[in-house]
Parts: C-alpha cells; sequence; structure tokens
C-alpha cells in the first residue's frame, strides 16, 4: 500500500492591498493541491497600502469565504485568512507550514522570488517556496496597477471582484488629507 500521504499546510503571504482576481487564481489551484492554505496579509506599518490589515482582510474573507448559511464546512476549514508580522519563515513555522506560496507572472517577477526564495531558504532550510502561475489572462495585472487605473478613473472590472471594484472607487473617491496629497 502507498504511504499515507502527509498533511501539508501551505501559506500565502502577501500585501493584497488589495486582493486581485491573479491572487484568486492563485489560491484555487493551490486549494487543489495542498491540504490546508493560510492566506496571510503583511502587517508593515511602513508600506503605504490604501487599505488596512484589518480591510484588506475584510476583503479577502468576503471574496474567498461564502457568506453564512451557505458554507460548505470542509472547503471553509481549509482556507484560513490571517495576518502576520515579522519574519515571515518564523510565523510559517509558528503555523506548522511546510509550504511557502508564490505566484509567478512574468519574468520579471522572477528575479525578485528568487532573492526571496533562497533568503528564505536559508534562514528555515525545512521551509519550501512554491511557485505557482497565473493564468496568462492575469499575467499583467498587480494590485500597484489595479489603484492607479481605479483612481485615474479606469475600469478595473476585469481585475477585481465587483465588491472589491466597489471598494475602490469609495476609497478613492475621498479626498485626500492635505499631508498625503502634498507628497
Ligand atoms: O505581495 P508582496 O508585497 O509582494 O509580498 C511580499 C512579502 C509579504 C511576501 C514579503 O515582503 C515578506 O515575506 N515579508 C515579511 C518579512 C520577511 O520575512 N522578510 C524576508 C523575506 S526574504
Amino acid at each position: 500500500m502507498p504511504p499515507e500521504p502527509a498533511h501539508v499546510v501551505a501559506i500565502y503571504p502577501g500585501s493584497f492591498d488589495p486582493v486581485t482576481f491573479g491572487h484568486l487564481d492563485i489560491i484555487g489551484r493551490a486549494t487543489r493541491i495542498f491540504d490546508r492554505l493560510i492566506v496571510a496579509v503583511l502587517q508593515n506599518e511602513n508600506k503605504q497600502s490604501l487599505f488596512s490589515v484589518d480591510e484588506r482582510m475584510e476583503m479577502l474573507r468576503e471574496v474567498l469565504l461564502p457568506p453564512a448559511g451557505k458554507q460548505n464546512p470542509a472547503e471553509v476549514a481549509r482556507i484560513e485568512i490571517a495576518s502576520f508580522d515579522g519574519l515571515l519563515v518564523n510565523y510559517a513555522a509558528q503555523r506548522g507550514a511546510r509550504v511557502i506560496l508564490r505566484g509567478i507572472r512574468a519574468i520579471s517577477d522572477y528575479e525578485y522570488e528568487l532573492q526571496m526564495a533562497l533568503m528564505n531558504r536559508k534562514l528555515a532550510s525545512r521551509i519550501e517556496t512554491v511557485f505557482l502561475m497565473a493564468e496568462e489572462t492575469q499575467s499583467f495585472v498587480s494590485s500597484r496597477l489595479v489603484k492607479e487605473v481605479a483612481r485615474l478613473g479606469g475600469d478595473v472590472s476585469a481585475f477585481v471582484p465587483a465588491s472589491i471594484e466597489a471598494r475602490l472607487r469609495e476609497r478613492l473617491s475621498r479626498p485626500r488629507p492635505l499631508r498625503e496629497a502634498a507628497r
């Protein structure tokens, strides 16, 4: 008899400011491979983000976890939305994750991703980084560009779910405080 497969927990870290169809594509693929997926939002106070960590987690929950009453408990138990600070490998070890999952869109992502993966391997050799390729239609989509297009009044409905688009519109329609506008 083949050996029992191990229960593999993967962690998908990122800024998710906001979550895009590219992220959702990677998450969908990952749930077909790993037993459990922790989508972990980086708490980075230095990074200028449009949405707070709590808002980013709420948006992820909104698009990933079906509303109460319509949940398939087995599916829901397999995806967790969390946040972390400090070193990613420490958080992964603490959560029992053996895999760090990252999405690669184009060759331009590779250098940065390779650097991070090798640094993380040096820091924690038992944790493997696994790269998944997003659907090619998403290969040019990034949270940064989505924010820029939305800020300039462009249509982002092909890149983010409708609820996220609405949040972007709402957030970007507010006048920025003077301190921020001066930047
Ligand atoms: O979505 P992003 O901004 O590309 O995600 C970057 C992220 C969160 C994966 C990276 O910044 C990270 O892991 N930060 C945690 C701090 C850390 O462990 N740094 C060393 C990584 S080599």
